[in-house]
């Protein structure tokens, strides 16, 4: 991050914890650059940069002041209902062309499921990527078959022990992403026909799991609060049928909530007690707002019935495809899929992490991603709450990059998408989140990518649009 943006994101972050407050007057561009020793051209940038943002303006002769935050907060969406109904899951040719959309960079991407590229610290890493490929012994390309990188392994459980989570190195299996992890965890403990608990909404890998392995889904409604709704999994569960259960205890894609540590340490010991396994995804967890890591469901694992699923695509590596399965008592199985599947995950890629995480440089990564991604959020909440019909909902996670939108019930989310393709914005709607195809008056909006006028324009047209009559159809 250049010199400016940091300094930008600390003036931030004192703007978003209340310190300094609407209305406020910043320090003068003379007093800053002297008290922090830079020029007073980097520290102008950096104000100018937070005036993009919309965080401050400029009064002539007088400097830059704290802007009022517009509107009070929007309420948050309301927990979808509980039908029981078991779905076959068909996933529509829908996410296959959402997902495409995304790559246009010309498109504001306000649906990518990816956080801007430019958050990452590429240049370091391709370093350890130069160094691996040229130094590394040959014979490792043998060695580090599944499991995979023993140090990248042992790392991996170094930082769980750091966040009080006893994990061994040698339940760790290097996979092809959290993708292939949760892929061959789920095969490991179904057969097809099973039935799955999800989220309800859910991510769609999940779904497009589920069909995958020709399983079939019930489910569970999920609060932007606390969750997934552990008495109403406990009604499902007790029907005697589910087989396994997804899911997402941190910051679940698409809404973002956070499961209280109660209510995990619940939902793990409820499916222990039936001896259904649980599929835990926990790709965004490191992506935290609060001062701390929140545990994972797999700490209250007490019998290894818990499939531990993480990855660093979204946290430190986007394209390296590393992520990890922690898989309890299904571990030598999983191994073995992997192996079999797809024979091993790339061993420069594992030992470029492995080194990139040793020398000490993710921590600090990780904690400008946060502070980055927190500040991103904040503006976003602030945008959709100035653009959008009045009416909306959206949640406010502690984690992540997501947003979950419930607009007034008479829009369409995929008509909307379509106006917003033309007009050059991405959006992610609702029904991808869904294996009944539900949540029609819902958007995912993601946060993920540094406030621009672009990014302030994108969502002041997702707004116009929501608003535009022409996709309330007629009454
Ligand atoms: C909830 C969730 N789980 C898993 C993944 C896949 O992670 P990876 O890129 O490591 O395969 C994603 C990616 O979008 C995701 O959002």
């Amino acid at each position: 991050m250049a010199l400016y943006q940091l300094l930008a994101e600390e003036v931030s972050a004192q703007i978003q914890s209340g310190v300094l407050r609407p209305g406020d007057q910043l320090p003068s561009v003379r007093r800053m650059s002297s008290s922090r020793r830079i020029s007073a051209a980097t520290v102008q940038k950096a104000y100018q940069y937070l005036e993009d943002r919309g965080l401050v303006s400029t009064r002539p002769r007088s400097g830059y002041y704290v802007k009022a935050r517009l509107g009070v907060p929007l309420a948050e969406p309301a927990t979808p209902d509980y039908s029981g109904r078991v779905t076959t899951v068909d996933i529509a040719d829908l996410l296959f062309e959402v997902l495409d959309s995304i790559k246009d960079r010309t498109l504001v991407p306000l649906g990518s499921a990816f956080a801007s590229p430019m958050l990452f610290p590429l240049s370091k890493l391709a370093q350890e990527l130069g160094k691996s490929a040229r130094r590394m012994d040959p014979w490792r390309t043998v060695e580090d078959l599944p499991p995979g990188n023993a140090e990248l392994r042992r790392h991996i459980a170094m930082r769980y022990l750091q966040s009080g989570i006893k994990m061994a190195p040698d339940e760790i299996i290097i996979t092809s992403g959290a993708t292939e992890a949760l892929l061959l965890s789920l095969q490991a403990v179904t057969s097809p026909g099973d039935l799955v608990a999800v989220e309800s909404p859910s991510f769609y890998g999940a779904l497009h799991a589920v069909e995958l392995l020709g399983l079939r889904a019930v489910e569970i409604p999920v609060s932007s609060r606390d969750g997934m709704d552990i008495s109403l999994l406990a009604k499902a569960v007790e029907t005697g049928n589910v087989k396994a259960c997804w899911l997402m205890a941190n910051f679940e894609n698409p809404v973002g909530c956070l499961m209280p540590v109660e209510h995990k340490r619940e939902v793990v010991a409820l499916l222990a007690r039936h001896e259904i396994p649980l599929i835990e995804d926990d790709t965004y967890a490191e992506l935290f707002f609060d001062v701390e890591r929140p545990p994972p469901a797999k700490a209250f694992d007490l019998n290894g019935g818990v499939l531990h699923c993480g990855s660093f695509s979204k946290c430190l590596a986007p394209g390296y495809r590393v992520g990890w399965a922690s898989a309890g008592r299904f571990t030598e199985q999983v191994r073995r899929s992997k192996l079999l599947y797809s024979i091993g995950t790339n061993i420069y890629a594992q030992e470029a992490l492995a080194q990139f995480v040793k020398h000490g440089g993710y921590e600090y990564h990780l904690r400008q991603l946060r502070t980055a991604l927190q500040n991103q959020q904040a503006s976003m909440l602030d945008a959709i709450a100035r653009y959008f019909p009045s009416g909306t909902c959206v949640s406010r996670p502690r984690g992540g990059y997501f947003v979950w939108v419930e607009l007034p019930q008479q829009v369409d989310s995929v008509k909307l998408y379509r106006r917003c393709l033309e007009a050059g914005v991405s959006i992610a709607p609702g029904p991808l989140f869904s294996a009944k195809q539900a949540f029609r008056s819902h958007i995912r909006i993601n946060c993920g990518h540094p406030w621009s006028a672009d990014i302030d324009r994108g969502v002041a047209t997702v707004g116009r649009l929501a608003t535009a009559e022409e996709i309330i159809p007629a009454v």
